[in-house]
Order: C-alpha cells, then sequence, then structure tokens
C-alpha cells in the first residue's frame, strides 16, 4: 500500500489504486507471470504488447550481464560510439533493407523515437527550402506515445485534452475501423474511403504543407484496430503521389507481432521512416529506434554545416547494455523463428476467439486477430452496462481466472508473448469465455 502512494503510477487511478494497492509482480518465466502472493498468471497481453521472446530467457540476461562487465556505460554524442550498438544498427539494417531503410538512431522508447520522427519529417523539408511543408496528418484512435510532439499525433482525444494547446499543424482523419465505419453507411463493401480521406486532407491543407502521415500498420492501443489488407498500399501510394513522408509507428508491430517481421512488409508497403520500440529487446532493457532511407539521410548529409546535420539526441541513444539486449533479442527471433510461428498461432487465436463470438453472437460484435494481435468487442444487449466499461468488467473477471489482458473501452485485447504455444492459446481463450460468461450474469 504505501508503495502505491509514493510511486505515482503511470495512466493509473491512484484513488482506487489506494483502497486496493498494485499487484506487484515479483518473477516471470514464458508467458506466466507470478505475483508475490505466488499467483500465476498467462501473460495474455505480452506486458504492454512486447514480451515477444517470453521472459525469463536465461541467452539474454547473459548478453545484459557480459556487456555490463565490459561496458554498461558511455554516451555517443559526437565522435563516440559503442561496439553493442554499431553492431545492433548494421542488424537491424540488415533486418529492415527489404523494408527500404538504410539508417537508423537509437533513443530509450517508443515516445522518443515518434519524436525523432516527426523532427527529421520536419528538417528533411526545411533543409530543401520547403519550411512551409511542416504539418502532419494522423488518425483517429492514434497511439503514438506521451511526449508533446508524440502526443499531438496521438488520435486518442482524452489523452491529449488535459495537455492542449499541442502542436499546430497536426490533422486527424478517419482510421480504417471496420466494424465502426461510417464512411459508406449504403453499403457494407468497403469503398476505401477512408485512404481517400488522407488524400483529401492532404488537397485540403495544400500538399505544399504537409510534411508528413504517420500511421500504425495496425492500430494498437486504440483497440487492435485491424486495417482493410489493401488500405496501407492505398495511403502509401497517395503520400508518394503528393510528396508527403510516410512514418509507420512499428512501436507495436515490429519484431515479428503480426506474424511477418514488421508491419509494413506485413501490409505490402515501403515507408521513408520507421519507429520501433518495445519487441526490439522484449522489454528486457528500453530501447527506441528510428530507421530512415537512404534518401532521408542523404538530404541531411549533404548539409552544408560544420556541426551536427540533426541537432536531436538523447544522452542514452545506442545505450551498451540495451543494444547488447535487442542483438541478443533478435538472434533468438530468428533462430525460433518467432514471427512465423505467431503467424501459426495467430491463425489459432483468430479461430479460437471467433467461435467465441459465434457462441455469444448477442454480446460479441467483433472479434479478430492479426498474428498474435487480437480483440474481442462487447456490447451488451440488456444496455444495463454502461457502453465503454465491458472490457474493464471482463479483464477484471479474466484476472481473477489468471489470464492479464489490457482493456481499452469495450474491448479487450491480446497480444501475448510470441513463444506461447497452442495449448496455451486455447486456455487464455477458454477463460476469456469463462470472463465473458460471468460479466453476462453479474456485469462488472
Ligand atoms: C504504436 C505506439 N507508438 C508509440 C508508443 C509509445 O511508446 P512508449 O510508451 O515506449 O513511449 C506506443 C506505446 O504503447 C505505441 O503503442
Amino acid at each position: 500500500m504505501g508503495k502505491a502512494q509514493t510511486r505515482w503510477g503511470p495512466y493509473t487511478n491512484m484513488k482506487s489504486l489506494a483502497e486496493s494497492g498494485p499487484t506487484i509482480i515479483t518473477r516471470a518465466d514464458g508467458v506466466y507471470v507470478y505475483d508475490d502472493r505466488g499467483r500465476q498468471y498467462i501473460d495474455g497481453h505480452g506486458g504492454l504488447w512486447l514480451a515477444n521472446i517470453g521472459y525469463g530467457r536465461r541467452e539474454i540476461i547473459d548478453a545484459i550481464a557480459q556487456q555490463a562487465e565490459a561496458l554498461a556505460w558511455f554516451p555517443s554524442f559526437g565522435g563516440f560510439a559503442n561496439e553493442p550498438s554499431l553492431r545492433l544498427a548494421d542488424r537491424l539494417i540488415e533486418l529492415l533493407r527489404p523494408d527500404g531503410m538504410a539508417h537508423v538512431m537509437f533513443s530509450n522508447d517508443g515516445s522518443e523515437s515518434v519524436e525523432t520522427a516527426l523532427k527529421i519529417a520536419r528538417q528533411y523539408w526545411k533543409v530543401q527550402g520547403l519550411a512551409h511543408k511542416y504539418k502532419y496528418i494522423t488518425r483517429h484512435h492514434a497511439y503514438h506515445g506521451v511526449t508533446m510532439g508524440a502526443l499531438s499525433v496521438q488520435g486518442i482525444a482524452e489523452n491529449r485534452i488535459e495537455f492542449e494547446p499541442l502542436l499546430p499543424g497536426v490533422v486527424h482523419v478517419a482510421a480504417p475501423y471496420r466494424n465502426h465505419c461510417g464512411m459508406h453507411p449504403e453499403s457494407s463493401v468497403c469503398t476505401f474511403a477512408c485512404a481517400r480521406a488522407v488524400e483529401e486532407a492532404i488537397l485540403t491543407q495544400g500538399a505544399d504543407s504537409v510534411a508528413a502521415f504517420i500511421a500504425e500498420p495496425v492500430q494498437a492501443a486504440g483497440g487492435v484496430i485491424l486495417p482493410p489488407s489493401d488500405y496501407l498500399r492505398q495511403v502509401r501510394e497517395i503520400c508518394r503521389r503528393y510528396d508527403v513522408l510516410f512514418i509507420a509507428d512499428e512501436v507495436v508491430t515490429g519484431f515479428g507481432r503480426l506474424g511477418s517481421w514488421f508491419g509494413s512488409r506485413h501490409y505490402g508497403i515501403q515507408p521513408d521512416i520507421m519507429t520501433m520500440a518495445k519487441g526490439i529487446t522484449s522489454g528486457y532493457v528500453p530501447l527506441g529506434a528510428t530507421a530512415v532511407s537512404e534518401n532521408i539521410f542523404r538530404t541531411f548529409l549533404n548539409m552544408p554545416v560544420a556541426g551536427p546535420e540533426f541537432r536531436h539526441g538523447n544522452t542514452y541513444s545506442g545505450h551498451p547494455l540495451a543494444a547488447a539486449a535487442a542483438l541478443a533479442n533478435i538472434q533468438i527471433l530468428e533462430r525460433e523463428a518467432l514471427p512465423e510461428h505467431a503467424r501459426k498461432m495467430g491463425v489459432l487465436l483468430q479461430k479460437a476467439l471467433q467461435d467465441v463470438q459465434q457462441r455469444h453472437l448477442e454480446w460479441v460484435v467483433d472479434a479478430n486477430a492479426e498474428g498474435l494481435l487480437g480483440r474481442i468487442e462487447l456490447r451488451d444487449p440488456s444496455g444495463q452496462m454502461q457502453a465503454g466499461e465491458l472490457g474493464a468488467a471482463m479483464a477484471k473477471h479474466m484476472y481473477d481466472l489468471g489470464v492479464i489482458v489490457r482493456p481499452l473501452g469495450d474491448v479487450v485485447t491480446f497480444s501475448p508473448p510470441l513463444v506461447i504455444s497452442e495449448q496455451q492459446i486455447a486456455q487464455m481463450v477458454a477463460i476469456s469465455e469463462e470472463a465473458l460468461t460471468l460479466v453476462q450474469a453479474h456485469g462488472g
């Protein structure tokens, strides 16, 4: 209890925590986490969308320890570097070459990787004499982080409102939210009106004023919004046509989550800039990364300046312990073919969730998964429970039954470690159904 009072928890209702106290997780192994009372939970949310290789992997712990003994820290500003960060940059670019990336800058988390991308996009146009090209287009329900720039391009209004005014020149357009689509009410056939909304925004603002469009390949914190399969290709093409940079925020979708190494590849696009964090180390040490195309890097390199071309960098950019963790993490993802495993397990997760929907059609309005990113969206046919509270009610019952998931409004989201087995998926979804039955019977 005392811990809850002095620590101000992130995205936490401290008043209700004062009564219950936090759940203190003391250890973890594979897909399981354990609290200080010895209770075991399946981590159905992968520690906030990211514990891709699973918990407690000896290999990664050893890699961090060895690096700490050799060199725990030295900065990379100016002319300095450390070996693991150089090796990691090479390794990442090798991985990202099919996605059109050629250089990478490190930071500490997803917000910073997005902040870096937004600044690169502005300066990219400025150094070409196009300073008026400064606006960003983003989507409703987007989550890109909490720093002021990243927050400005968030599309979740509740997260933004208390901090306004934010960056000027940010335009929000419709998300590709299939089961909430109001863009073609006459027909249930997708007309890709949401992709055209990006074009309309560019034209309304004036293409010569728009620096970049930013998108998560799948909008995770917005409620796991899975786009129609051709949406990103269409938007990519629109951005190219109007000289607008495409920033793919791969903080959740990178490193195998969708059953491909990266979300951009999964949906068949090459962005100009990619942001990464979370699954890059599976959470063993915090790390963010922003990768750019050769064209963007060259544009900065050609600047006639004596000092840094890009006046940006976090103290801990390329932290040796984070780099060592990322290298070991990538090695495990590759050796165990975890993106491929996620694709196979994702098919099972999708089927299992959709079977739950079929058995509870009145209560489940949508159930789906792409790789190991899943969703189940609820409504109360009796109208007794308030809209927006159903996800939390179901997640609470799941927690009591031994599965941790993340509720977002009326959606319960799934993002388990990629090492999850067929049997563990079955157990996780069976517990979801049991929790749903409890919601139906008793509410929250
Ligand atoms: C797509 C996306 N981008 C950026 C972020 C911000 O990352 P962080 O919380 O590490 O700053 C998140 C966090 O969930 C995210 O989901």
